[in-house]
């Protein structure tokens, strides 16, 4: 048989089909119209009931779009559990002891199997998952492109080097940012995420008694507001203790833009971006005018969402491991594997 690279003809051609099948000029919104009609109502209903529950989960949720999307595109990979032969990304650097709230996650699929099984991929879900965090904490409500499929595998070390770290200053996350055709105002905008949800004293230990290894804290803090964060976060402290992003944790508004211009920002990812002058003008404008925020985060919330691996993929029926199937269909397509499961 003809090789290629190593790989026959015919598997390199399925391999194309199916990227074809996850390009993200297929994305469109009310994909689910036909095959899932209640699905973005079912998806609001989990999280509404979410919200009422424990009213930080719903913040929890909304960062899964980041974490899944930046490594290898928005595929869910983030979902997948460890198994005997694969690290998964929940235990990657950033995720661990950090992520939360997968089981929110399990109870919207829950739900949409019940009404439309196989249809509805853990990769949209995360996606209206996100958008419904922000409409039902008092942001904006946008319209979402749909129809990603779920990847086949999750990869730790990619998630390991890709994410940043709290300690992030602004000209690096402007590099990271730009990799994903991300513009500088886009990652000030998607930063704003942190007017939502806490962080733990782990994140910033560095920057309230060592920034830079000066053996002192980060300048940049309002004294006060450092002396609020040491009482929180003594040296001593069981590092798992959090602390809210922003002074209004539950509400999705501009008030982290304006604790940051007061010097009240958590992480030195969110209190670098004034201080450097590239990201500070937008800072100050989201500070002042709440619609320019809401604005660019829908915009920068569309644009990660589209964000695609072009790798093959399926709709998982448990979000937290990928559909069972024989071994030597793993790289056919989609539908291919379909069409056999149904045999
Ligand atoms: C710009 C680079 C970013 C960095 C360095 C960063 C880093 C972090 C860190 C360190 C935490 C706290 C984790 C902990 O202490 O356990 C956090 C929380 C959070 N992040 Fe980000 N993040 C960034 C961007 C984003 C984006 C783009 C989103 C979503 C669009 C997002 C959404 C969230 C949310 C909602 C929380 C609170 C989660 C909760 O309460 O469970 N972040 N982030």
């Amino acid at each position: 048989m003809t090789m290629t690279m190593g790989m026959p003809l015919f598997l390199i051609f399925l391999v194309q089909i199916a990227s074809v099948a996850v390009a993200s000029s297929d994305l469109r919104p009310g994909f689910y119209s036909k095959t899932c009609p209640e699905a973005e109502v079912i998806v609001r209903d989990v999280m509404k009931k979410a919200l009422m529950r424990e009213p930080r989960s719903v913040a929890s949720v909304m960062r899964f779009q980041f974490h899944d999307c930046f490594v290898n595109g928005c595929d869910a990979s983030m979902l997948l559990d460890d198994t005997p032969t694969m690290l998964g990304e929940k235990l990657a650097l950033s995720n661990i002891n950090s992520l939360r709230s997968f089981e929110v996650v399990d109870q919207v699929k829950e739900a949409l199997e019940k009404a439309c099984p196989g249809v509805v991929s853990c990769a949209d879900i995360i996606i209206m998952a996100s958008r419904d965090a922000v409409a039902l904490t008092g942001g904006p409500d946008w319209e979402v492109r749909l129809g990603r499929l779920d990847s086949l595998i999750a990869n730790q070390e990619d998630s390991n080097n890709i994410m940043p770290s709290p300690r992030a200053n602004a000209s690096s996350l402007i590099d990271l940012f730009q990799k994903y055709n991300l513009t500088v105002k886009d990652l000030v905008a998607l930063s704003g995420s942190h007017s939502i949800g806490q962080g733990r004293c782990f994140s910033i230990m560095f920057r309230l008694y060592n920034q830079s290894g000066t053996g002192r804290p980060d300048p940049a803090f309002d004294p006060k507001y450092r002396q609020e964060l040491e009482r929180l976060c003594p040296l001593d402290v069981d590092q798992n203790v959090t602390g809210n992003l922003d002074s209004t944790p539950l509400v999705f508004d501009n008030q982290y833009f304006k604790d940051l211009v007061a010097g009240r920002g958590f992480l030195n990812s969110d209190q670098t971006l004034f201080t450097f002058p590239q990201t500070r003008e937008f800072v100050r404008l989201f500070s002042r005018h709440q619609n320019e925020f809401f604005k660019a985060f829908e915009e920068g919330m569309l644009k990660m969402g589209d964000l695609q691996s072009g790798r093959p993929g399926e709709v998982r029926t448990n979000c937290r491991v990928a559909n069972a199937r024989p071994a030597h269909l793993l790289l056919e397509s989609p539908h291919k594997m379909e069409e056999s499961n149904d045999e």
